[in-house]
C-alpha cells in the first residue's frame, strides 16, 4: 500500500441541491493549475480537520480538470462528516483531498447503460451519463427519492432527459399514493446487451442483488455506501508485515486496522465500513475472510488483496505488503 498524495483544494462554491443535500465546487490551489484526471464513478477521500476522512463521489464530467464536484446528504447519524461539511465548511475556505480513485467504473465498451439511483446515489451516476453522453452511449435512470423535494440534481437531468438515447424516469417514493420503485421489473427489462449499475440505501440494494443474481456478473456493478454485515473482530490470528518486517496479533474485539494502528502503522483508510477501498493491502500469504463491498466474488476468491479496516483472516497467518 503507497500513502496517496494530499492535494489542497479551495471550496469555491457551496449550493442547496435539495433537502438536505449541498453541491460543493472545489478547484485546484497554486500551484497546481489542474486537478488529477478522473474516470466516470470515481471518488475522492477529503481529509477534514478533525482527523476524519470521509469518500465522495465525484459527480461532474469526467473530461473537466478544473474542478471536482461532490453531493453531501446530511446524515442524521452523521458521526461528524455530512455534519461538518453541511454546517461548518464555507466558501473560499480549504481542504485537504486525496486524488480520486473508482471501485465502480463505467464500462465503456457498454452497448447502452442502465442506472439505478436512490437518494444521494445519484452523484456517481451523474459522472457516469456524462461520460455515457460524451461517448454516444444509449442510458437509462431510474432515480428514486423521497419526495421531489429530496431529489437532487434534478435541474441537470431536466437537460438531458429529451436528448436522444437517453431515458430518465423519477420515483418519489413517499409522495401521496406514490410506490416503490420496482427494480424486480427494471432489472427483467433490461435489454441483453445493457450493463446495469446500481447505488443508494442498503434496502435498494438488497432489492437490486436479488433482482440481478441470474444476470453476467460481469453486466452488474454496484456501490455501496455503508457495510451489510459487521467486520470482523474475532481476531486470534497473526498479521506479518512484509516491508516492516513486524508481527502482530489480532486480538479478538479488533479489526486488523485497529491492531496496526495500536502497533504504530497507520495505513491510508476512510470508511471503515469495507465501502471505499481506501484501506486495500495486497496479500501474500494466508487466507483473508473477506467482508468488504469493494471487491467483486472473483477479486476476493483470488485472495491477493484486502481491506484491513473490515476483513479478518481464515488462516492462522496473514503475510502482508506493508
Ligand atoms: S477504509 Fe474504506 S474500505 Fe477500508
Amino acid at each position: 500500500m503507497n500513502t496517496p498524495e494530499i492535494l489542497q483544494a479551495r471550496v469555491r462554491a457551496v449550493s442547496f441541491e435539495a433537502e438536505g443535500i449541498l453541491g460543493f465546487e472545489l478547484v485546484p490551489m497554486p500551484p497546481l493549475k489542474e486537478l488529477p484526471a478522473f474516470t466516470a464513478g470515481a471518488h475522492i477521500d477529503l481529509l477534514l480537520p478533525s482527523g476524519l476522512t470521509r469518500s465522495y463521489s465525484l459527480l461532474n464530467a469526467p473530461h473537466e480538470r478544473h474542478r471536482y464536484v461532490i453531493g453531501v446528504n446530511k446524515d442524521a447519524a452523521s458521526r461528524g462528516g455530512s455534519r461538518y461539511m453541511h454546517e461548518t465548511l464555507r466558501a473560499g475556505e480549504t481542504l485537504s483531498i486525496h486524488p480520486p480513485r473508482n471501485n465502480f467504473p463505467l464500462d465503456e465498451n457498454a452497448a447502452r447503460s442502465v442506472f439505478i439511483a436512490g437518494g444521494i446515489g445519484i452523484t456517481p451516476m451523474l459522472s457516469m451519463i456524462a461520460r455515457a453522453r460524451a461517448l454516444g452511449m444509449p442510458w437509462q435512470l431510474h432515480y428514486a427519492a423521497r419526495t421531489r423535494r429530496h431529489a437532487a440534481f434534478l435541474d441537470l437531468l431536466q437537460g438531458w432527459r429529451d436528448e436522444p438515447g437517453a431515458e430518465v424516469s423519477l420515483v418519489f417514493d413517499q409522495e401521496p399514493g406514490a410506490a416503490m420503485m420496482d427494480i424486480a421489473a427494471i432489472v427483467r427489462g433490461l435489454p441483453a446487451d445493457a450493463h446495469v449499475y446500481c447505488c443508494g440505501p442498503l434496502p435498494m440494494l438488497d432489492a437490486f442483488e436479488k433482482a440481478a443474481a441470474g444476470l453476467p456478473p460481469q453486466r452488474v456493478h454496484r456501490e455501496y455506501f455503508a457495510a451489510r454485515e459487521a467486520a470482523a473482530t474475532e481476531g486470534g490470528f497473526v498479521v506479518e508485515l512484509a516491508r516492516a518486517g513486524k508481527r502482530i496479533q489480532v486480538h479478538p474485539g479488533q479489526t486488523i486496522l485497529d491492531s496496526l494502528i495500536d502497533a504504530g502503522i497507520e495505513p491510508p483508510y476512510s470508511c471503515r465500513e469495507g465501502v471505499c477501498g481506501t484501506c486495500e493491502v495486497r496479500v501474500l500469504e494466508g487466507v483473508p475472510d473477506h467482508r468488504d463491498l469493494v471487491l467483486s466474488a472473483d477479486e476476493q476468491a483470488a485472495n491477493d488483496r484486502m481491506m484491513v479496516c473490515c476483513s479478518g483472516a481464515k488462516s492462522a497467518r496473514l503475510l502482508l505488503d506493508l
